[in-house]
């Protein structure tokens, strides 16, 4: 038997969070451990599939409402045979909107058991809000609904959502900058998940969806959005989304 938590996070929050909700799922099964599967950095990753016995947790953060469209189709590559799963998406204290129902539907036509879904709140990529989430409170919370998902027995789960999903981002908004204390270790050329920076750690190609990995892992602090059509914009945001939401779990 296998517990999995496969993801995307590109700023560390969902990874996180799907490693706590696995945990739990592993502790209240009594497997060994748990096995992440990161395919942050991997456009096609490899095919994998799961049986019955095994049991899955799949998270993406929300852009705009739904999954990230660009990299979505990522977990395309992971089947089930009636393997129970649960379905988590981590957001920045706007809205997640139609995306884990997305999420839901898609594990679901991949061949998955949804037993149990969270809507998990994350520091906003943008601006400074709810920066230390999740917190260890948080990660306790899906300890905790982890294991208790994972002993459910009815099949017919219903998160929240509309279909048809509302318009996703296909493609970024701000696309970062690199100032001159660039020493170019190319850090953020292998760690992009898009491959959208060039060898010269400076060009940014039209692939970038802003997910700000580059900003945040940039040891010399070279990669930035200091311009004013962002920091107006992050500043406004997080006036706007200074109200603490909290986790929904279903
Ligand atoms: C392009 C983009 C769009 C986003 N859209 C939303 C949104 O609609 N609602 C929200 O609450 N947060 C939104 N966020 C914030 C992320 O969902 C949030 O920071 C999430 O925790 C990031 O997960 P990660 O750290 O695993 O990448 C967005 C972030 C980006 C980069």
């Amino acid at each position: 038997m296998k517990v999995a938590a496969i993801y995307f996070s590109a700023t560390g929050n969902t990874e996180k969070s799907m490693k706590a909700l696995a945990e739990g799922v592993a502790s209240a099964l009594g497997a060994e451990g748990i096995e992440s599967v990161d395919v942050t950095c991997q456009p096609e990753p490899a095919s994998r599939e799961f049986g019955p016995e095994d049991f899955v947790v799949f998270g993406m953060p929300v852009y705009a409402g739904r999954l990230p469209l660009a990299v979505k189709d990522r977990l395309l590559a992971f089947r089930g045979n009636g393997t129970p799963c649960l379905v988590a998406v981590s957001y920045g204290n706007r809205h997640y909107e139609d995306a884990l129902l997305e999420l839901a539907d898609m594990a679901k036509e991949q061949g998955f058991v949804v037993k149990g879904g969270a809507a998990l709140i994350g520091r906003h990529t943008y601006g400074e809000i709810q920066v230390s989430r999740p917190d260890d409170e948080d990660l306790a919370a899906c300890r905790e609904f982890g294991a208790e998902a994972a002993q459910r027995t009815g099949s017919a789960l219903a998160v929240p959502g509309n279909r048809p999903y509302r318009e996703g981002l296909l493609r970024g908004r701000f696309h970062p900058l690199t100032s001159e204390s660039c020493v170019q270790c190319r850090l953020c050329v292998r760690a992009c998940p898009m491959q959208a920076i060039g060898e010269d750690c400076r060009t940014v190609g039209e692939d970038c969806i802003s997910c700000f990995r580059c900003i945040r892992n940039c040891p010399v602090g070279a990669k930035n959005m200091d311009v004013p059509a962002y920091s107006d914009f992050a500043a406004m945001f997080t006036e706007k989304l200074k109200e603490r939401r909290e986790n929904e779990f279903f």
